[in-house]
């Protein structure tokens, strides 16, 4: 029987240990504040037992792991129409990059780069009566907790400097892959990125993905083809050009956000949420990496 809760803490204290701990993302100005020290990790398994430690239970900022549920939202919503607007190629390119986008007509690789969740956000703005707060109503259900928030300074501050997402926004427009106004599109993709959740949150969120679509409350939320279908697009999509390394080193279906977060599930098995703001030069929480990799390489728990 492994000792999930030893394994953590060992986990933990190395890592917290660690002299290079990376740095944390500046370029949304509300980041920038946030202590590089946190590092917290939280594991679900299939059986419902939980494991935590370290900062486990303090809220931060989601960031690109909410492109993962406004995809769901959108299977959900409109099914394989989707794939008439977004790829599902990994892009192998930052996830910010705008040239590919230009050479591939609009289309962007996959719906995890910024340019392919903005592509989603302007679906579920269509298809959303109340887009924010239905899209945030659709979050508490999954993790099956009312408290789930947006952190609006996070949004804003995002909102006053995301000349990049403006500029993928309008390449999508110029390409009529944008049925909305880029404005409206921006503000809800900039809230989508700003929920708050804790690993604890997190890790029951997405255990939806890793139990055939069926959340914690065990209300279906996607067939159990559709959660597969995501599970592979984060394996191939979830860290950008960083995906290869990930897959290599780690060995599970995951996804990262600039905030630090990282998700990762073996479906039928276990969830997984690590954070440590301080990221890597490819924009994934250095220690978060780490500490993944420790745990399948302690647990033999991957997909392969
Ligand atoms: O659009 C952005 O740049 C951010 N709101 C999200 C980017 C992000 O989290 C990339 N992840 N590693």
């Amino acid at each position: 029987m492994l000792d999930f809760q030893a394994i953590l803490n060992a986990i933990y204290n190395k890592g917290i240990a660690a002299k290079n701990k990376g740095t944390v993302a500046t370029y949304i100005p509300e980041l920038a504040e946030v202590d590089i020290n946190n590092f917290g990790i939280h594991l679900r398994t299939a059986q419902g037992e939980e494991f935590g430690v370290g900062d486990d239970n303090k809220l931060f900022s989601i960031q690109s792991i909410s492109k993962v549920l406004a995809l769901s939202k959108a299977m959900a919503l409109i099914g394989e129409d989707i794939w008439k607007r977004v790829d599902v190629e990994p892009s192998g390119d930052p996830f910010n990059h705008l040239s590919q986008l230009e050479l591939e007509n609009g289309i962007p690789r996959n719906p995890l780069i910024n340019s392919g969740a903005i592509v989603i956000s302007d679906i579920l703005i269509s298809n959303l009566k109340n887009p924010k707060e239905d899209f945030l109503s659709y979050i508490r259900d999954l993790a099956g907790d009312e408290s789930i928030q947006y952190n609006l300074d996070v949004a804003n501050s995002e909102k006053a400097t995301g000349f990049k997402n403006y500029a993928a926004a309008y390449l999508l427009k110029s390409f009529k892959n944008l049925q909305n106004p880029v404005e409206e599109v921006l503000d809800f993709y900039f809230h989508q990125c700003a929920i708050e959740m804790t690993c604890s949150q997190l890790t029951k969120t997405f255990f939806f993905l890793s139990n055939q679509g069926k959340c914690i409350l065990n209300k279906v939320h996607l067939r159990k083809s559709q959660a597969k279908r995501i599970n592979a697009i984060m394996l191939t999509c979830g860290f950008y050009d960083e995906a290869g390394e990930f897959a290599f080193e780690v060995g599970l279906p995951g996804k990262s956000g600039v905030g630090g977060g990282i998700v990762a599930l073996l479906p039928d098995q276990f969830v997984i949420t690590c954070w440590s703001p301080g990221l890597n030069a490819k924009g994934n929480s250095k220690l978060g990496m780490l500490a993944l990799e420790e745990f399948t390489t302690q647990t033999k728990l991957s997909i392969f």
